[in-house]
């Protein structure tokens, strides 16, 4: 995205966004309803043009060739929008034959296998459950075998297992070579499964970055080590006498403080606290991508936090 923004009348859906995403990399667009994530990805899937600035993938420009970035892109949009009346195999026959692939039975049959679904393949997708439907939908995306795919909230009303699934699915697709753009509500997933993620709110880009790098900006580095027995006085010095570590507190078998890097300080820290005895059970960065959303969006609201972090 080369500073496209997205208008509708008076309302700025996306302001001009400068992104881009890795071949191979499955990129997660977060922010709360109406931030702009399905406008994003339904300009890059040139379902709506952009009103400022430009968008290509790979290298296609979204609305010039529009053409070639429609076959290169396989999309599950944010309404399946399948063919109700049809049965799951016909569904995916219609898109086999609109990109006129040579062999159409194969590559249904491929998705159907992909997806799990060949043994209800002649069953009509209107009596589906809603799991079953965005894994015709999912089939649908990939029945072309698409290089980039844009995944409007895949998993979105799925059951945790149908969920976990669909992520396993995702993450076959990109072992095998596909790049992802996907948008979702569900944190937790976007943190296993995104190698990048933004953070939009009101069409505005907030935050950018692994959500590694998200953690320790917004969360301020702080580790939480867990070990067996007492912490006695040569841990403790251990862990005191580390240059810049800071709000250091003591629980029962264990400790968090906070580092000026931890990903740089962590190996340190661990290592004295080794040598002085302790015997380190699990170490971890505090905070999930969860708290990081949470924390900014409280930051969008109320900026003086900002000002005061
Ligand atoms: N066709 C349209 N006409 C007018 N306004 C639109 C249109 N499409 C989107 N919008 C507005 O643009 C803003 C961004 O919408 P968008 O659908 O991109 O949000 P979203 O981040 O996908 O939200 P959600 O998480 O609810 O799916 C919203 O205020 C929405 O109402
Ligand atoms: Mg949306």
């Amino acid at each position: 995205m080369q500073g496209a923004g997205r208008t509708f009348g008076e309302r700025v859906a996306l302001q001009p966004l400068h992104l881009e995403v890795g071949r191979g990399e499955v990129f997660g667009l977060l922010g709360p309803n109406g931030s702009g994530k399905t406008t994003t990805l339904r300009m890059l899937a040139t379902l709506i043009h952009p009103t400022r600035g430009k968008a290509a993938v790979l290298s296609w420009d979204v609305v010039a060739d529009a053409m070639q970035v429609r076959r290169s892109i396989g999309v599950m949009p944010e309404k399946p929008s399948l063919y109700e009346r049809l049965t799951i195999e016909d569904n995916l026959r219609f898109w086999a034959e609109a990109h006129e692939l040579a062999e159409p039975e194969t590559a249904i049959r491929e998705a159907l296998e992909f997806v799990g679904l060949v043994e209800r393949s002649r069953e009509r997708v209107g009596q589906l459950s809603k799991g079953l439907k965005q894994r015709v939908a999912l089939a649908r995306a990939i029945v072309h075998r698409p290089p980039v795919l844009l995944l409007d909230e895949p998993s979105s009303g799925l059951d945790p297992s149908a969920a976990v699934a669909m992520e396993g699915m995702i993450r076959d697709l990109v072992r095998d070579g596909a790049t992802v753009l996907m948008n979702t509500h569900r944190l937790a997933e976007a943190e296993r499964l995104c190698d990048r993620v933004a953070i939009l709110r009101e069409g505005e880009l907030l935050e950018l970055g692994t959500p590694k790098q998200l953690r320790s900006r917004l969360l301020g580095n702080v580790v939480e080590v867990e070990f067996n027995g007492a912490t006695d006085l040569p841990v403790q010095r251990a862990v005191e006498s580390l240059p810049g570590v800071a709000e250091i507190r003591w629980s029962r078998g264990g400790l968090s403080c906070r580092l000026p890097d931890a990903a740089r300080d962590t190996p340190e820290l661990v290592a004295r606290l080794v040598r002085a005895g302790a015997k380190v059970v699990s170490v971890r960065q505090a905070g999930d991508l969860e708290r990081v959303y949470l924390e900014l969006m409280a930051r969008s609201i109320h900026p003086e936090l900002e000002e005061a972090a």
